[in-house]
């Protein structure tokens, strides 16, 4: 069975929530009858009501773009699995580099956070990847082998079949250089072997591995047609709907 393709965006700290509203105006048209991928939208937290409210009837999914392992508390300015699912959320990302980089983000966070959206019931999107210097050291597979080993640990049963990976190599992010579609290939490859390892043959083979990095409309097509990428996580191009309209449509 093939794997039905996600193709994701990531707003980041971006827009407001009347222009998340203006957005899926603008957006929704486009896509209407697109039934080939699961398309979802992660904005910021303030816009995820305007956005689920606007994106109510049509068949694209909101997400967060992060979240809390405790269901409540006094944990100031965090947000938990169950008050998105409440607001309408049903993705989650979770361990994107930016966060790794600038907010603590560990393999062990990303694994706690990756649990409880697993037994909430939304669908997590879990990042990883190397830094140039890692790639340039040849270090890659470690890091992903070593990012994967800890995202995954204690993960099993039914729940993890909806356990969605994006494999973004941190200097595609925002810079306009792209891994080539097969330097991509290769690193899910690498993915999906540790998911084997831990979460078992038939899991990992249903797993999709979404690519990130400098995702556009002129060269979706030629990333989406790797038989081992799944989809697309799309921060900068995802913020206009045309642009993010013709990824989807790649
Ligand atoms: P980019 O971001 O498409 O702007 O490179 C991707 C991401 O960070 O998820």
């Amino acid at each position: 069975m093939p794997r039905k393709k996600l193709i994701a965006a990531n707003w980041k700290m971006y827009k407001t929530p009347d222009q998340a509203r203006e957005f899926f105006r603008a957006f929704l048209p486009l896509v209407a009858s697109h039934t080939r991928d699961e398309i979802a939208v992660c904005p910021p937290y303030v816009c995820l009501p305007a956005a689920v409210e606007a994106a109510k009837g049509s068949k694209v999914a909101i997400g967060g773009q992060n979240m809390y392992w405790e269901q409540e508390g006094a944990f100031t300015g965090e947000i938990s699995a169950p008050m998105l699912l409440a607001c309408g959320c049903t993705h989650v990302i979770i361990g994107h580099s930016e966060r790794r980089q600038y907010f603590g983000e560990t393999d062990d966070t990303v694994n706690k956070k990756l649990e409880r959206a697993l037994e909430a019931g939304l669908t997590p999107i879990v990042c990883v990847g190397e830094v140039i210097q890692e790639r340039e050291a040849g270090l890659t597979e470690e890091v992903l082998r070593r990012q994967c080993n800890g995202a995954f640990r204690g993960i099993s049963g039914e729940k993890a079949a909806r356990l969605t990976v994006a494999y973004e190599p941190v200097w595609a992010i925002g810079t306009g250089r792209t891994a080539t579609p097969e330097l991509a290939a290769e690193a899910h490859q690498v993915i999906r072997h540790q998911a084997a390892k831990a979460l078992g043959d038939e899991l990992a083979s249903k797993l999709r591995i979404l690519y990130g990095g400098s995702v556009k409309p002129d060269n979706a097509k030629a990333l989406m047609s790797q038989e081992e990428i799944d989809g697309a996580l799309v921060g900068g191009a995802s913020l206009d709907a045309k642009s993010f309209a013709g990824i989807v449509k790649y």
